[in-house]
């Protein structure tokens, strides 16, 4: 969309300008980003963007001066009657507001004047989109948006999209990296459970797009990168209580195998994959917070994440570990030959050219060998209490 786009509401920018924001646009672009500050307060007709207007009396909590916007008879008769529900809903965060037949006038807000507010929607999409600008209020107040799932009606993951834009620096994560049957699936999973935070195993998702290659019928080879990435970018994939599905299809266990192990590492040294699932992996960061594990989540995935621990064991002991979960399971193999395996997939993910296994500079290391899952899980809540961001909160 550009500057020059048909669509009615691209007149909004003009409005937003005016306010003080800085436009810039292409033919098909258009970058938007804080001018003056505070906003400056208008006077408007808005009589041709009636729907986009709209975000501009929330923003007019940021402005100068009272905000005007007139000929706006036409909200009275929207989804719901858009001029009272605006003028209800900006009083609850403080606002003085001024209405009638056909305008609304918004009074900006002082820090110390806002209120923690919980939003009505009316069932309206927009009231719920333009009042989660509210949340940006320098006061730091709360504000709830109540039944946010009515965005559903133009913009399904409007708030999702919202949070990565916004609040993506904040969420707080923490990063277990480290080689193959180092424990730090495990442990992830359970710090993760402690602190009530989103786990994220990374490592699955190589592993379930090395099992739709397969099925596909390709091999993991430079030839076939473009396919098995264009597989990766569109993964029909579910993680729920603890299984994975692919298309609905319960593949926990298909992925867990040693071959599908080796798939995954093989699919994991083509470039075009690991930018296909870059995105994806992302996604994972969530408030209250995310405990990711895999080779690269320091390094490249989340290069800002707050506690960065790079978990290791010796060759010899991961083998051990991995011998008696697989015989555990009834599968026989030999020690030997695990920790060969071991070895070759240690030595893959360490020397291929893009996101190689290796510690990010910042990362703690905790060599597990002599530890147990207990005292691996305390080490990392004492460092995590040592860096949590919102400690004195
Ligand atoms: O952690 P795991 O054994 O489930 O990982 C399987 C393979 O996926 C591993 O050999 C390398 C690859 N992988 C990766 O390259 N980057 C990650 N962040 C996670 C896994």
């Amino acid at each position: 969309m550009g500057a020059d786009s048909i669509q009615g509401d691209i007149r909004f920018i003009d409005a937003a300008r005016q306010m003080g924001a800085q436009v810039d646009s292409g033919p098909n672009w258009l970058e938007v980003r804080r001018g003056a500050w505070p906003l400056k307060a208008i006077d408007l007709d808005a009589n041709h963007i009636p729907d986009a207007a709209m975000t501009l009396a929330v923003m007019a909590l940021y402005a100068d001066g009272p905000t005007t916007l007139r000929n706006i008879a036409s909200w009275r008769v929207k989804e719901t009657d858009r001029i009272d529900a605006m003028a209800n809903e900006l009083k609850k965060l403080g606002a003085t507001v001024e209405a009638g037949p056909d305008f609304i006038r918004v009074h900006p807000l002082a820090p110390a004047g806002w209120q923690p507010a919980s939003i009505h929607t009316y069932d309206d999409h927009r009231v719920a989109m333009c009042f989660s600008l509210a949340a940006f209020n320098p006061a730091g107040v709360p504000v709830r948006i109540l039944d946010p799932h009515c965005v559903a009606k133009t913009f399904p993951d409007y708030f999702e999209t919202l949070f990565l834009v916004a609040r993506a620096a904040e969420v707080p994560v923490i990063c277990i990296d480290g080689p193959t049957a180092s424990g730090k699936g495990t442990l992830a999973a359970e710090v993760a459970r402690l602190l009530g935070y989103h786990y994220l195993d990374s490592g699955s998702l190589y592993r379930v797009t090395g099992l739709a290659m397969r099925r596909a019928g390709l091999e993991a080879d430079a030839g076939h990168e473009a396919q098995i990435a264009a597989l990766a970018a569109a993964l029909p994939l579910q993680f729920t209580e603890g299984k994975v599905l692919l298309a609905g299809e319960d593949v926990s266990d298909d992925i867990r195998t040693e071959a599908a192990g080796m798939d995954a590492s093989r699919v994991s040294t083509l470039p075009a994959v690991r930018a296909a699932l870059l995105a994806l992996q992302q996604r994972f960061r969530r408030l209250p917070g995310l405990v990711a594990d895999g080779r690269d989540m320091g390094t490249v995935i989340f290069p800002d994440a707050t506690l960065k621990v790079f978990l290791t064991a010796s060759a010899a002991e991961r083998a051990e570990r991995r011998h008696k979960q697989l015989i555990s399971k009834g599968i026989s193999t030999t020690l030997d030959s695990l920790r060969s395996d071991l070895e070759a997939r240690d030595a893959r993910d360490s020397s291929r050219s893009v996101a190689p296994l290796k510690p990010a500079q910042d990362a703690r290391h905790l060599d597990n060998s002599q530890l147990s899952i207990e005292q691996s899980i305390d080490q990392v809540l004492e460092w995590w209490q040592q860096v949590q961001p919102f400690k004195s909160a």
